[in-house]
């Protein structure tokens, strides 16, 4: 079997789809074989079962991701740049860590590790801000078998507390604070709050970043400079199984409990590699940034394991997209000669309402490969990336893909196919979709529109919810028999290109953040004068779709609206963070329900985009008489 790692033309993309279609073992076996190091080979590529649903890939297989992701280009690119840190305030300069000196700061923290108990297997919690010191802890935790669970330093501490105690964190990594555009943030506060009700955890090793006071607990609590600076550089790499769990990283579902995707190490590492490489069309000098953040899979992907297993200079962003001024994206490319830049939508939406002037000052002209990721990009969004950052010579990568599914799924290769405006377009070779009708049916037909799902095993698939494998297949193995269900509805033109059209389930894509309804939901009904509440998203400029919540009270006789509406979004922030605040807020009679008790939702949703004039069949309502008065004083 030829060699696809790398797809550089349209030719290779063909026959790489067809490779990876009639003899997917082969195709994978040797993309796995010939550009990584493993330890030990494996003894089968894949065994599957998707009833239960059970799947392994390079099944006995030794390695260990950081050998990858740093040892094996220490001899060829040693003082090669690994991460550019580009700091939130200018006045600080940028930091290069070379190759060579990541992999000391990866040894050494490791080491820092496991001197406070940490063990193969054990959980860690990272919340920490966008400096290096996190894609250190990252590649450290992995380095001794340790399973990452990064949270993003945007949740509560309550949200926090969830995720820790969720799959029991012997350890939690974070800073005094983070610096956020002018704001700075304590979050060493934040994890002191969540750890009053955090058992498990026995340690807390704290960056020093913003230099506030904090409060550090005896025999709990450590500064980690002094640790990183007595510990040995040299740290000899776990030697890891397969599938031994990566990393565990939590998304939001439809009931209020966090799901912790357990993603697994070497298809992981092959996948999220080898999509980086053609994805991206990554070259030797390029300088790739993608301004995620680590707290979100594009981050794990994206930012550390898939760029560093490329020997790529990946550059990482602790600021925000706004400041000093809007401009601040376009300076950062301009300064660091940023060949590939991979961002969200909403963020191109906001700074696209910015003067062009803020862009126009800066010298773009190193940019090759523009990307978005988490949401649908609208059609105005996407031409002025087009027109006015990539200038109509650097082609739009629109990268469909989740965190249960590792890496990129359906996206066009720049230079390679085709890109159409609001269209994700193809499936990477070995992907293989499928669209889904009402009745359970797959949609055999080239043209259609449907729920998008994914027939066969790929390498970085999530294998669990971690601690309820149970939830783990009915969420997404069972909606349709033997095969991935992705929550997302999709439609695909004559020549199989998709298009996303948004979720079909209870999840709302905010700014890009996966958020559940249900969570949010909770957090509402808690306040003390709230009955019932349903939260529905609604067209929005600049996060895509923002938030509206319909909250009936216990006694309608409440007179003060707006402080009982901010008290609402304080309760949320509280319990969530600030991501999920509710855009409007109506107060009702009631909510529309099924003769079961359900919330139709569709009629809700239906108010808030205000398409009241038909809002469908609602005669098997159990109380029609609330739709009324919702319609009347919608917001
Ligand atoms: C959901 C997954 C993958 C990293 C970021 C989000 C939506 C993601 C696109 C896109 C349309 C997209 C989907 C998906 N989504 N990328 N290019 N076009 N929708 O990861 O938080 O797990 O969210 O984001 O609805 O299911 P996530």
């Amino acid at each position: 079997m030829q060699n696809h790692y790398h797809i550089d033309s349209l030719e290779a993309y063909n026959q790489a789809c067809q490779d990876a279609t009639n003899t997917p073992e082969d195709f994978w076996d040797t993309i796995a074989r010939e550009n990584f190091d493993w330890i030990a080979p494996w003894e089968s590529v894949l065994e599957h079962d998707l009833s239960i649903p059970a799947v392994s890939w390079f099944k006995g297989a030794k390695l260990n991701i950081t050998l990858n992701c740093i040892d094996r280009h220490l001899a060829t690119r040693g003082s090669k740049t690994a991460l550019l840190f580009e700091p939130n305030d200018l006045g600080q300069p940028a930091v290069a860590i070379s190759y060579r000196e990541l992999h000391v700061r990866v040894c050494k923290m490791a080491n820092v590790l496991k001197s406070k108990g940490i063990q193969k297997g054990d959980r860690v919690c990272l919340y920490l801000p966008m400096i290096p010191e996190l894609a250190i802890a990252v590649l450290a935790c992995a380095r001794i078998g340790a399973v990452h669970s990064v949270v993003f330093a945007g949740f509560s501490a309550a949200a926090l507390a969830t995720r820790i105690n969720d799959c029991d964190c012997k350890m939690v990594i974070t800073s005094d604070g983070s610096y956020r555009g002018a704001k700075t943030i304590d979050l060493k506060a934040i994890v002191d709050t969540a750890l009053l009700s955090c058992e498990a955890v026995q340690s807390v090793l704290v960056v020093k970043r913003i230099g506030t006071e904090i409060t550090l607990y005896k025999n709990r609590d450590y500064w980690i400079q002094p640790l990183l600076d007595a510990a040995s550089g040299v740290c000899q790499a776990e030697v890891m199984d397969a599938e031994d769990p990566l990393f565990i990283l939590y998304t939001s579902g439809s009931t209020g409990k966090p799901k912790g995707m357990v993603h697994t190490t070497a298809g992981y590492m092959v996948y999220s590699a080898y999509s980086f490489k053609n994805v991206f069309q990554y070259q030797e000098k390029d300088v790739y940034w993608c301004t995620a953040d680590i707290g979100w899979v594009t981050g794990h992907s994206y930012i550390v394991y898939g760029p560093l297993a490329n020997g790529a200079t990946s550059l990482m962003f602790e600021g925000v997209p706004t400041y000093p001024d809007a401009g601040r994206f376009w300076e950062v490319v301009a300064k660091h000669k940023v060949t590939q830049f991979y961002t969200a939508p909403t963020a191109i939406r906001a700074l696209a309402k910015e003067s062009l002037s803020l862009v126009e000052k800066h010298d773009l002209s190193s940019l090759k490969v523009l990307g978005t990721v988490g949401e649908p990009i609208n059609e105005e969004a996407w031409h002025w990336y087009d027109d006015h950052i990539g200038k109509n010579k650097a082609p739009i990568v629109d990268t469909w893909w989740q965190t249960e599914t590792g890496g990129i799924m359906i996206t066009s290769l720049p230079g390679i196919t085709k890109t159409i405006p609001t269209y994700a377009t193809l499936p990477l070779p070995g992907i293989k979709l499928a669209l889904m009708d009402d009745t359970g049916q797959q949609i055999t037909t080239p043209q259609g529109q449907g729920k998008l799902c994914i027939t066969f095993p790929w390498p970085s698939m999530a294998r669990t919810i971690y601690g309820n494998h149970q939830r783990y297949k009915q969420t997404y193995f069972s909606a349709f028999k033997n095969v991935y269900f992705t929550g997302d509805g999709a439609l695909r033109d004559a020549e199989g290109n998709y298009r996303i059209t948004g979720r079909v389930d209870d999840v709302i894509i905010v700014s890009g953040h996966n958020l559940g309804t249900a969570p949010i939901e909770d957090a509402i009904n808690q306040h003390p004068l709230i009955a019932e509440s349903a939260v529905v998203g609604f067209a929005h400029d600049i996060k895509g779709t923002a938030l509206y919540g319909y909250v009936t009270l216990k006694n309608t006789n409440v007179t003060n609206q707006d402080q009982l509406r901010k008290e609402i979004n304080a309760k949320i922030r509280l319990e969530i963070g600030a991501i999920a605040k509710l855009d409007k807020i109506q107060f009702t009679q009631g909510l529309p329900k099924t003769r079961s008790g359900k919330i139709m939702r569709r009629i809700l949703r239906k108010i808030a985009g205000k398409q009241t004039d038909n809002l469908g069949d609602i005669s098997t309502l159990l109380n029609p008489e609330v739709v009324k008065d919702i319609k009347e004083n919608a917001l």
